[in-house]
């Protein structure tokens, strides 16, 4: 598969590499955005500090590389709690999980990324963790096996996920704050670039920063991954000051065009113009097309394409919107539906 810089999914080693790990946000006065769920959390984080309790375990969502694992982390520094970092697909048995909480000290926040891959059976021991700050579990096999109950400290569970219609109800029922996080205004994604361009150490003129915002799908991930390569040209070619004409060059040279498509996005878009004069067409069939996982599609390509106004879903399948025709250079002529 071809690597997409525009990839709003963090790459290989993107989430311990220094640069990135500089670059997130510590605080709720350097997590720009997000302001609904920043004013809730941020509620939510004095009223049990004034209390002395642990706050409400909470649930946040929405596609790759806005800021989830990041807010986990200031939500941690904010309460002044210790952070503990797993995933669903980690813990594969109860066992697992009863280790993890056994460690746990009063108020901490065990965060727990891609929730929706939790097993079942690891599932059913969480919830009464979770509500009671109980352990539940069964020791030992066959006639000797017994029950083991256990009285946890009070503490929070995080949980991330991009797919948030994969959790069971029950799960999802636990949470007392479920958040949704959203793509970011490009007012946003600019002050994001001046923000990140000051950290590594390069001044983003203000053109650069909205040429930079305008291609990055309103997901802070992409807009760091940019500049990082726009700066690699800005040493090359310049002086290493960062100008609009820098970053145009760069961004042209990724293929990357104004709204922030690559080439992936534009051959999905085309082909559902081409083969199925627009659609609605099913995910599968995409999927096939495009030779791309049905996953991929839903998490990574479609949130965007959907929120640009690109891509429709209806209750027959994907459709392609007249904007999209319009973007691509098709005659939406061709296509009675959009007219
Ligand atoms: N609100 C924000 N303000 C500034 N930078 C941000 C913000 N949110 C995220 N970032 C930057 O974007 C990067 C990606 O964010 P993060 O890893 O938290 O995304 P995520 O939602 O957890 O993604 P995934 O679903 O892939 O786990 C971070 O390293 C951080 O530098
Ligand atoms: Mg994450």
């Amino acid at each position: 598969m071809i690597e997409r810089i525009v990839n709003s999914e963090a790459g290989e080693d993107e989430n311990t590499e220094q640069t990135e790990v500089t670059l997130r946000p510590r605080d709720f006065t350097s997590y720009i955005g997000q302001e609904n769920a920043k004013r809730n959390l941020r509620l939510a984080i004095q009223a049990a500090q004034k209390r002395g309790e642990a706050i409400d375990h909470v649930l946040l969502h929405g596609p790759p590389g806005l800021g989830k694992t990041t807010l986990a982390g200031v939500i941690a520094r904010e309460m002044g709690t210790n952070l503990r970092v797993t995933s669903g697909p980690a813990i594969e048995r109860a066992g697992d999980l009863a280790s993890l909480l056994t460690n746990i000290e009063d108020g901490d926040i065990l965060f727990i990324d891609e929730i929706h891959r939790l097993p079942r059976s690891v599932e059913e021991v969480l919830y009464p963790a979770m509500e009671d700050f109980r352990l539940d579990i069964m020791v030992g096999k066959g006639p000797s096996a017994r029950s083991l109950q256990l009285d946890l400290p009070a503490f929070t569970i995080i949980g991330a996920t991009t797919r948030v219609g994969s959790l069971s109800a029950p799960l999802r029922d636990r949470f007392g704050m479920v958040h949704r996080l959203e793509f970011y205004t490009h007012q946003e994604m600019v002050e994001i670039l001046h923000r990140s361009g000051s950290i590594i150490g390069i001044a983003v003129a203000s053109e650069a920063a909205d040429e930079i915002a305008r291609r990055a799908r309103l997901t802070p991930r992409v807009a760091n991954r940019l500049l990082r390569r726009v700066r690699d040209l800005a040493d090359v070619k310049g002086d290493g000051s960062l100008t609009q004409d820098i970053a145009r060059e760069a961004l042209t040279m990724l293929e990357i065009d104004e709204l922030g498509l690559d080439g992936a996005d534009r051959m999905l878009l085309s082909t559902i113009i081409e083969n199925h004069n627009g659609g609605p067409v099913g995910i599968d069939t995409i999927a096939a097309l495009v030779s791309e996982e049905r996953t991929t599609i839903e998490d990574v390509y479609e949130p965007y394409l959907m929120q640009i106004g690109f891509l429709e879903r209806t209750p027959r399948g994907r459709r392609v919107s007249a904007q999209a025709y319009r973007h691509l250079d098709y005659d939406t002529g061709d296509n009675p539906a959009l007219v």
